[in-house]
C-alpha cells in the first residue's frame, strides 16, 4: 500500500475513532490510531476527568492497549491533531524510531500493511468463580511493562455481556506517563466504545503485593465511570480473593456537575 493511501484510510478511521473520546470538560474530542505490521489497528481516545490533571491522553490509552494485547509491531500512528511536543516526548521514551509527519507517524514507509479490522481486545470473561477471574488477571500481568519499578500489575475488566479487556501497568521513563493497569483496560474499554455503564467487575492481581489495592488515581477514574463496579482483589498463591466496590473504595469521590 502506498503511504499516501493508508494515510487516507488512517485519517478516515480517526475521524470515526474521535466520537468515542470521552470530553465532558474540554469538549474538544481527540483521537489516535495504531496501525499494526499485519494492518490491524488499536484505536485510543482522550478520556478526560473530573480531577483534571488525571486525563487519558489518546496516545497513551491506545499504546497502553497495544502492550496489554501483546503487540507492540506498530508502524503507524495517525492523530486526530497535529504531532506535538509532548507527543514527540511521549514517542521518545518508547524508544522506537518513526519519521514524524504533520498528523501522524510512520516506521517505514515503504512497508505499510493495507489497512484492515481493529485488532479485537476481547476475551471471555464467563469465570466459574470469582478466583478464576484473578488467576486469569495473574497471566494477564506478565504482559505489564514494568522495567522501573519491577511490579507487574494486571487486570481484567469484565462487563455485562461477560466479555472481558484486559489491562496492565505500562511505564514510561518519565514517570508521569506511566499508566496503571486499571486505568488502561479503562481506557480500552472506552476507547472501544464500551461505557461504564456496562461493567460488571474488575479482577486485580499484583503478585509482588499480596495486599495490593487500586491506586487513588485509579480509584477516581473508575469511580467517575461506573461507581457499582465490583472489584476482586488477588491475595496471592491459593487464597480467595477479597472483594470491593469502588465507591466504597473512595467515599466521597470527587465529581463535576
Ligand atoms: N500500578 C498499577 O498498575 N495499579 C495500581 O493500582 C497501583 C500501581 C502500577 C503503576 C506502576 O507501574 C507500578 O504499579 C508502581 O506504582
Amino acid at each position: 500500500m502506498t503511504a499516501h493511501v493508508v494515510r487516507q484510510q488512517l485519517r478516515t478511521l480517526v475521524r470515526e475513532v474521535k466520537k468515542r473520546a470521552y470530553v465532558p470538560y474540554s469538549k474538544r474530542p481527540e483521537a489516535v490510531v495504531l496501525l499494526l505490521a499485519d494492518g490491524n489497528w488499536i484505536p485510543g481516545v482522550r478520556v478526560e476527568s473530573a480531577s483534571f490533571s488525571l486525563t487519558i491522553p489518546p496516545l497513551l490509552n491506545a499504546w497502553t492497549t497495544a502492550i496489554a494485547l501483546d503487540r507492540c509491531d506498530v508502524v503507524a500512528v495517525a492523530f486526530s491533531g497535529t504531532v506535538d511536543a509532548s507527543v514527540r516526548a511521549f514517542i521518545e521514551g518508547l524508544e522506537l524510531t518513526f519519521d514524524m509527519w504533520e498528523d501522524w507517524l510512520v516506521a517505514d514507509s515503504r512497508m505499510l500493511p493495507s489497512v484492515r479490522e481493529p485488532l479485537s481486545p476481547f476475551c471471555s470473561g464467563r469465570f466459574a468463580d470469582p478466583a478464576q477471574g484473578v488467576l486469569a488477571a495473574r497471566r494477564i500481568a506478565e504482559r505489564a511493562w514494568a522495567p522501573h519499578s519491577r511490579f507487574p500489575v494486571g487486570c481484567l475488566l469484565q462487563f455485562e455481556d461477560g466479555r472481558c479487556i484486559p489491562g496492565v501497568n505500562v511505564e514510561h521513563p518519565d514517570w508521569t506517563r506511566t499508566l496503571c493497569a486499571e486505568r488502561n483496560a479503562l481506557g480500552t474499554a472506552l476507547s472501544y466504545g464500551v461505557p461504564g455503564t456496562s461493567w460488571r467487575a474488575l479482577f486485580l492481581s499484583c503478585v509482588k503485593d499480596v495486599q495490593g489495592t487500586p491506586c487513588g488515581a485509579c480509584r477516581q477514574l473508575l469511580a467517575e465511570h461506573c461507581p457499582s463496579l465490583t472489584v476482586w482483589m488477588d491475595r496471592g498463591g491459593a487464597n480467595p480473593p477479597e472483594v470491593s466496590v469502588v465507591e466504597s473504595l473512595l467515599p466521597g469521590f470527587f465529581v463535576l456537575q
